[in-house]
């Protein structure tokens, strides 16, 4: 069995029938809080030729942060905004669409983004914000899907792409990948399967509505 649903995505257009704006990588804006290895896995599917966008711009909200430590080492371009320095939700997300746009950004992912979004950002982006959530949804949802999932002793959990829309991890599911809770995991190990799965799933999810978007935006 495909362990991807993918059924829900469009098929790859024909290359030939594409004009040249078509044919242009996907300008990916991309926000993180922590580590970002899913953030990383998005250069390295770029890299390999598997995911037809280019990384714009990374915008961390905690300076420092690894994922910030990876854009300089990957040489994409990196911007803190510090909600501690920032007076609202409101005026970070504004500040995030200004980012964004600025750096003519068509699609931003939220990789690890541990604040909570508002409408200034999900309307700036509308059907264009995608996130990364370590469980499948709709179960799970909110802070910790990893250990909800653990305390409910479910036997298969896994990650889930979606459109980011008002209610918290609800938005329209782009892929999901599942993984085996086995008798011995603990929230380190299951956090490793998931992630595994993570970096192979956004960027497929990603690449695959790159058709859907272009023709959105044609309209
Ligand atoms: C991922 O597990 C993702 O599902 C969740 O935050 C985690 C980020 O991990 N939203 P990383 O920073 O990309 O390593």
């Amino acid at each position: 069995m495909d362990r991807w649903d993918m059924s829900r995505m469009p098929a790859f257009s024909d290359p030939s029938q594409q004009n040249p704006s078509e044919q242009s990588p996907l300008r990916l804006g991309v926000m993180a809080s922590g580590n970002g290895s899913n953030f990383e896995a998005l250069a390295q599917a770029i890299e390999a030729g598997t995911l037809r966008a280019e990384l714009r711009l990374l915008v961390v909200n905690n300076p420092g942060c690894g994922a910030q430590q990876r854009a300089e080492r990957l040489g994409v371009p990196c911007k803190v905004l510090d909600h501690r320095v920032l007076r609202n939700r409101e005026d970070l997300d504004q500040a995030l669409v200004d980012s964004f746009r600025a750096a003519d950004v068509e699609v931003v992912v939220m990789a690890g983004w541990m604040r909570i979004v508002t409408p200034v950002l999900i309307e700036g982006f509308a059907g264009r914000l995608v996130n990364i959530h370590p469980s499948l949804l709709p179960s799970f949802k909110g802070l910790d899907g990893i250990g909800q999932a653990l305390k409910a002793g479910v036997k298969v959990t896994g990650c889930t792409v979606h459109v980011v829309t008002e209610e918290l991890d609800a938005g329209p599911i782009l892929a999901q990948a599942a993984v085996d809770v086995d008798r011995d995991d603990d929230h380190d190990s299951l956090a490793r399967k998931i992630h595994r799965e993570e970096h192979q799933l956004l960027p497929a999810a990603i690449n695959a509505m790159i058709p859907t978007w272009r023709d959105q935006a044609s309209l």
